[in-house]
């Protein structure tokens, strides 16, 4: 009896703390969850890339690629953590299978590239939602991907000029490899 009478106490307050927290609305939630997901295959996507650029001997290109792994898993969490600190259910979804297999380093930077792409779209129509909902915590918190995704663009279109700058110059490309074997990922401070 004296148990029953507890567990309803701490029911209680588990809805009352969750009442409390900000809640985010409906379609929010549903397009950030949306949102995990592609970060999450964009992860997943580079991870298979690593694993083509390993198949080559290409050792540079594959620890760019690991970096880069990390750093979209690091986006997806960072999402995840913003769901949960606004009061929402973070609802997991299949992972895309990814492409296992390019033609040259080009092709594989180019499909980068393009993918990037797409992903600055969907940043984009999220802040479309978010002003659109007059969600201004979520807009402010996308800010720090808007900015992140012209870096991404900037940083991948970058590597696809060299790439095509260099042709078929074995030399060329052993230099690119050493170059992009010196990136290492370092998560963002809290708020950066
Ligand atoms: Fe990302
Ligand atoms: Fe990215």
């Amino acid at each position: 009896m004296h148990y029953a009478f507890t567990s309803i106490l701490c029911e209680t307050a588990v809805k009352h703390t969750i009442k409390e927290k900000p809640m985010l609305k409906e379609k929010m939630l549903k397009a950030l969850n949306a949102q995990v997901n592609a970060e999450m295959y964009s992860s997943y996507l580079y991870l298979s890339m690593e694993s083509y650029f390993q198949s080559v001997s290409l050792s540079g290109f594959s620890t760019w690629m690991r970096a880069q792994v990390q750093e979209e898993l690091f986006h997806g969490m960072k999402i995840y953590d913003y769901i949960c600190e606004r009061g929402g259910r973070v609802a997991l979804d299949a992972i895309k299978k990814p492409d296992s297999d390019w033609k040259s380093p080009l092709a594989a930077f180019k499909h980068i590239l393009k993918h990037e792409q797409h992903v600055t779209e969907l940043i984009n129509d999220l802040m479309d939602l978010a002003i659109g909902e007059k969600d201004h915590a979520t807009q402010n918190f996308l800010q720090w991907f808007v900015a992140e995704q012209v870096e991404e663009e900037a940083s991948v279109g970058e590597i696809v000029d060299k790439l095509k700058l260099i042709k078929d110059d074995t030399s060329g490309l052993f230099m690119l490899d050493a170059e992009l074997g010196r990136r290492i990922f370092t998560p963002p401070a809290k708020g950066e």
